[in-house]
């Protein structure tokens, strides 16, 4: 019986920078090894103070690199020889380019710095702004470096664009200080590699789609973000805290899975993805008028916009006065998007959004079937990392199979990322 390995066969490009964890990349290799990866290198010319070229060639077959213009001793590897071959110098190109996981453990603020940054000044930083490949950090560094504004704002603008974080975990840390900085654990770092390119595995397998064999590429996918406004009279609104970025990390990860995207946004404060089509509906009546009609030749609707259920039956033209006997708004229901666009259009593949408080999965389970969804996304507000305006969401997704799974705390572009496996394995199955 031969026994399934993780990373079988995943070809993972270990950047490793000048952190005094680097002395752990050897073993690193080795676990990924292990797992059944395909390992190259590429080191800083700091790294190379903790660690040497000679300790990582023992361990992988894959090349060690760690100069801009080294085109020599690539290793017998089975993924760049042609990569490598193709031009001279332009090797961490090709390996970027092939690379089905990019890694980078440990990753110094520096380093995360010059990610963010757009920066490329070595080997290293010009690969991975070649990549279109996963990027996986593992951040290592002392706790104050960890906390600063500075880098934490870095963190951001990763994370926003999609790169995972492993760690850093709490602990004592190399200059003897105690506190978060601690590279994750050889076996965390293989665990979310694992995860990662599990993800990217499935995004292979889940693209019939098109040449390009994206998972979502050939299919338009509607989704709506932000919370409406109903008009109580030209300056009052009702609202709620939607903020827009789960609608919007929805509609990025589908414009990165190779969908056509047509976002259509109530009032939101997040900023909005580049590179899909904006449609503006700022109440519950405009969003169902345009939702139903984007929908005429679409795949997929991803609904995560809070659409309020209630509007002012007879709002004012003018601006309503304090003088007076106090105001009374008479409320009339919104229409319930979903379920509209189920009853136009019975065999396209919906999504919905459940925030409940409380009885979360059967409350949730209810509303789909109630209206007719495939999959439903499940979030609490009140747990922590999933309240309003935040980058992650504690998400439970349940399907019309009765499968429910709960994804954990997570980045939101990382639910977004599950939902849409999700819609790409149904709509490449009929
Ligand atoms: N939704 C919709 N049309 C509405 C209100 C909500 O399509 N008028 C969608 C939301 O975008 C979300 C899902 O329905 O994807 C569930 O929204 P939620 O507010 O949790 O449920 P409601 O149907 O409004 O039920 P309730 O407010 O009673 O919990």
């Amino acid at each position: 019986m031969t026994e399934t390995r993780s990373l079988d066969g995943a070809r993972v490009l270990l950047g490793i920078t000048g952190g005094v964890a680097a002395y752990k990349a050897p073993e690193l290799v080795r676990a990924l090894g292990r797992e059944g990866a395909h390992v190259s290198v590429i080191l800083t010319a700091r790294a190379r103070r903790f660690v040497t070229k000679d300790a990582l060639r023992s361990v992988t077959r894959g090349p060690v690199l760690h100069g801009l213009f080294e085109s020599k001793a690539l290793g017998t590897g089975p993924w760049f020889e042609g990569a490598a071959t193709s031009a001279i110098g332009m090797a961490h190109i090709g390996m970027a380019r092939e690379a089905d996981l990019v890694l980078i453990a440990p990753a110094t603020a520096n380093a995360i710095g010059k990610l963010a940054q757009g920066l490329a000044d070595d080997l290293l930083s010009t690969a991975l702004l070649a990549t279109r490949s996963p990027v996986l950090l593992a951040p290592a560094m002392n706790v104050a470096m960890w906390e600063h504004p500075a880098v934490q704002a870095n963190v951001a603008i990763l994370r926003a664009r999609g790169v995972r974080l492993v760690g850093p975990e709490e602990g004592e840390l190399a200059d003897g200080e105690r506190g978060v900085g601690r590279m994750a654990t050889i076996e965390a770092i293989v665990e979310a590699c694992a995860s990662l390119a599990g993800l990217a595995g499935a995004s292979r397998a889940g693209g019939s789609g098109g040449a390009d064999g994206m998972p979502l590429s050939g299919r338009t996918i509607v989704v709506t973000a932000g919370g409406t406004e109903e008009p109580i009279d030209p300056v009052r609104v009702i609202t709620n805290r939607s903020s827009g970025k789960m609608g919007f990390a929805i509609a990025a990860e589908a414009r990165d899975l190779g969908a056509r995207v047509k976002l259509i946004t109530a009032r939101t404060t997040a900023e909005p993805p580049a590179g899909v089509e904006r449609i503006e509906a700022p109440t519950a009546a405009a969003m169902v008028d345009a939702v139903l009609a984007s929908m005429k030749d679409a795949d997929a609707l991803v609904m995560a916009a809070a659409v309020s259920d209630f509007t002012p039956a007879r709002p004012s033209g003018s601006k309503l006065s304090r003088e007076g006997s106090g105001l009374h708004l008479d409320l009339a229901p919104t229409a319930d998007i979903l379920r509209e666009v189920r009853a136009a259009y019975p065999r396209k593949h919906l999504v919905g959004f459940a925030l409940e408080t409380e009885d979360e999965v059967a409350r949730g389970r209810g509303k789909m079937q109630k209206k007719g969804l495939d999959l439903i996304a499940i979030n609490n507000p009140q747990k922590p990392g999933s309240s309003f305006g935040s980058d992650t969401n504690d998400v439970t997704l349940v399907d019309a199979g009765g499968n429910v799974e709960p994804l954990g705390l997570r980045p939101k572009r990382e639910v977004a990322r599950a939902i849409l496996l999700r819609v790409a394995q149904a709509l490449n199955q009929d």
